[in-house]
């Protein structure tokens, strides 16, 4: 195993400690609650299996749940709860969530409701959920009306982020996890790009925990971890999905970019730090769908959950990332044609 670096989320008396590096996985039963006498696992098809820590001592029972947002339901977390009761878990048992965002989102929320809250702890197996979803204590399920509508703050009791998961996962989850990794790029100053790939999700990590200390139920500072999610939330929403997250967080990065500039915030060198860390960086070359119409992707980004006055983004400045509400409708337009036209070069 080589060196395990620690990270530290501040939440007072549910501070929890982050372990990240190849291998860190085998340490997971050391950040067990100590009277924890059963294990639920819960974990995918697709994750693989010499992917979950051995528990010596300690009674298992592993619960596997389906792959894809369609299983991340109610009726999942009914599912998951039952396997709970029948293996017998108690207020004072634990729940290891093994896999990507979509697992630690739910065995989260069931543990949160489980005996009213059981200590959960996540061993996160992509890199999206290393650098965001395992991190925070955000957790829920979605609805047919809309996403992660029914969940629960709910911090876990410790997470791993084992980097060695990163070597089997697919190309399209490896990208998804690189566009929210772009997004910390421009959160705080500094050149995380120089960094081995352990010390970078350890930075990504550091960043996020210092966030959820300051902002645990997203008050204020919490929302620039939305950066480039304004336009990303409209775009798979218009391309009905067919843009994975990650990569619409990529063009949104860059579209917020354009924004900054159009709006008199940021020069055009920062713009062009944007395309490097995002095109050059991490190879993020997402093509424009065809057929985008821009007024509709403008009346989406207005009924956005999050923008309460009017159109609202998270924008680049000198002093750093900032919320700004308001933004007119001839500054995005004006931006969304810069942005089309240089990513069309
Ligand atoms: N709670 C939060 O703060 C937060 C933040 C961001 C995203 N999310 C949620 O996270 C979910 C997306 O997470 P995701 O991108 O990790 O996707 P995911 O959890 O759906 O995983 C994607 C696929 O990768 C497979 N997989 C997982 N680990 C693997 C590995 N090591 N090797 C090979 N295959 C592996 C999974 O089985 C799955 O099929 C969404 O539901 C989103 O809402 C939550
Ligand atoms: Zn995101």
């Amino acid at each position: 195993m080589s060196r395990t670096i620690e990270e530290i989320v501040d939440l007072g008396d549910r501070t929890y400690r982050v372990l990240i590096g190849r291998g860190a996985r085998h340490r997971t039963a050391e950040l067990l609650p100590t009277g924890a006498a059963r294990v639920a696992v819960v974990t995918q098809a697709g994750v693989p299996e010499s992917l979950i820590p051995d528990f010596p001592g300690r009674e298992v029972s592993l619960h596997r749940i389906g792959a894809g947002e369609e299983h991340k339901t109610l009726a999942t977390v009914q599912t998951l709860t039952e396997g709970f009761a029948e293996a017998g878990l108690t207020r004072s048992d634990v729940v290891v969530a093994v896999g990507g965002g979509l697992v630690t989102d739910v065995a989260g929320f069931a543990a949160s409701a489980y005996h009213r809250g059981i200590a959960v702890v996540h061993v996160a197996t992509t890199l999206l959920a290393m650098v965001d979803a395992a991190i925070g204590g955000k957790t829920g399920v979605n609805l047919p009306q809309g996403k992660n509508l029914v969940g629960a703050f709910w911090q876990p009791a410790a997470v791993v982020c084992d980097t060695e998961s990163l070597d089997s996962l697919g190309e399209r989850e490896t990208r998804c996890g690189n566009g929210e990794m772009a997004k910390y790029h421009f959160i705080v100053p500094g050149d995380l790009s120089v960094l081995p790939i352990d010390e970078r999700v350890a930075r990504c990590v550091r960043i996020k925990a210092d966030i959820v200390s300051a902002d645990e139920r997203e008050g204020g500072l919490r929302a620039l971890l939305n950066y480039g999610h304004t336009l990303a939330h409209a775009l798979e929403i218009v391309t009905d999905h067919s843009l994975a997250h990650g990569e619409a967080v990529a063009l949104g990065l860059l579209y917020a970019a354009h924004l900054g500039q159009v709006t008199g915030r940021i020069g055009a060198a920062r713009v062009d730090d944007h395309y490097a860390v995002v095109h050059d960086l991490y190879g993020l070359r997402v093509p424009l769908p065809n057929g985008l119409d821009f007024a509709v992707l403008l009346e989406t980004m207005k009924r956005d959950k999050k923008a309460i006055e009017g159109l609202t983004f998270v924008l680049d400045s000198p002093q750093g990332l900032e919320v700004v509400h308001g933004v007119a409708d001839a500054d995005a337009l004006a931006a969304w044609d810069a942005f089309c036209a240089r990513i069309a070069q």
